[in-house]
């Protein structure tokens, strides 16, 4: 006789997601419905006119110093715009550095957000915030910081070049394949992630192949939502982690040290986790899924390995010692040993041996 499903509590996350090719035309209607009068425009300095232009009379200020990670003090900026500004809405268009500053002025300024994605982060989706001090990136959960209403519009993303199309993929792949053994996991969660990997594997070598190609970018759009949604539910394991420790310890870019890390830590989870991993086989490597998802780095030509990062091979014994006490020990025990082994395979960047 087969077990029941294990037992699962699942917080289903609000929010309005309007979907299309041209859907940012739609843009002023959506401010509309949440009552927007003043709008706070958050983008960075290539994006901003076009944000402005379509905003049209809801139009109250701009922000344009969007970095990665958040930085504590320019949010302290953004928020002291938006209070000046009266801002009752706030517009974030570009990657999830422009979202991230988003969330980040509506933890200080309440106000609710239209976010309008053009990369693959996902972060549109999250109620998760981060934010970057001298002690490091903090993150936290916060209802107040998701985005109220998502517009995503393939067209906005054929700009993208392929050298951030690439590795902002993996990140959105990192997202589906950790979804499938997080700690949230239940059977919807991995349903999203499953879908996501596979739409996120079919158009992403073709939205690198040619960036116009408007069906590989709603796959690829699509495949960001989904793995986006995966993560806010089920929350994130080892690979994560470890990304967030070397990012905030070494600076290295957020997507692109996703993109090195994934097929070793796939490689390093999969003999823990081969049933959930398992959904991934089609279009990904069959049983070889490190394998499958380091040739996709290659075919996206996305870094390889830590060293081309830059990070020093001195720094891996301190970086595993470090990580230690921040990974969660599931589904796979990871003392010092089996992550500096992990790390420095990383660093190598060689395709990982089947397992
Ligand atoms: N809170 C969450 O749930 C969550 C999830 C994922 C990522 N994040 C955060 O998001 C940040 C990374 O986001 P990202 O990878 O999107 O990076 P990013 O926002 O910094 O964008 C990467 C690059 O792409 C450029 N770009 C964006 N859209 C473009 C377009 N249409 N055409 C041409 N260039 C374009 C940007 O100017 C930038 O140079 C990190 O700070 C990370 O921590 C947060």
């Amino acid at each position: 006789m087969r077990s029941p499903l294990p037992s699962f509590a699942y917080d289903a996350l609000g929010g309005r997601v309007v979907f299309g090719v041209g859907a940012v035309e739609h843009l002023g209607e959506e401010v509309d419905r949440l009552g927007g009068r003043r709008v706070l425009a958050i983008a960075g300095k290539r994006a901003v006119d076009g944000l402005v232009e379509r905003l049209g009379g809801r139009w109250a200020a701009s922000f344009t110093d969007v970095q990665q990670h958040v930085p504590v003090e320019a949010a302290a900026r953004a928020v002291a715009a938006a209070a000046e500004a009266g801002a009752d809405c706030l517009v974030a268009m570009g990657g999830g550095s422009a979202t991230g500053m988003a969330k980040a002025v509506a933890l200080e300024h309440p106000a609710p957000i239209v976010a309008v994605p053009t990369t693959y982060a996902g972060s549109e989706v999250t109620p998760i915030y981060g934010l970057t001090g001298p002690e490091g990136k903090r993150t936290g959960r916060d209802p107040r910081v998701l985005p109220r209403t998502v517009i995503y519009d393939p067209a906005l993303t054929t700009g993208l070049p392929a050298e951030v199309t690439g590795p902002s993929g993996m990140n959105a792949l990192a997202h589906c394949v950790e979804a499938l053994y997080a700690p949230g996991a239940n059977p919807v969660t991995s349903l999203l992630a499953e879908e996501g990997a596979r739409v996120l594997a079919r158009g992403l070598p073709a939205a690198v192949a040619d960036p116009a190609d408007l069906a590989a970018r709603s796959d690829a759009l699509l495949g960001a939502w989904l793995a986006g949604a995966a993560l806010a539910a089920a929350g994130v394991g080892i690979h994560h982690q470890l990304c967030h420790l070397l990012g905030g310890a070494y600076r290295l870019p957020h997507a692109e040290l996703h993109a090195v890390v994934l097929p070793h830590a796939v490689h390093f989870v999969a003999p823990a986790a081969r049933p959930q991993l398992a959904r991934l086989a089609d279009g990904l490597g069959g049983e070889d899924l490190a394998g499958g998802i380091w040739d996709l780095g290659r075919k996206l030509g996305t870094p390889a390995s830590l060293a081309e990062l830059g990070l020093a091979e001195a720094e891996l014994d301190r970086a595993a010692t470090q990580a230690v006490a921040k990974v969660v020990q599931a589904p796979r025990r990871a003392g010092v040993s089996e992550l500096r082994a992990l790390l420095e395979a990383a660093w190598q960047g060689r395709r990982p041996s089947p397992t």
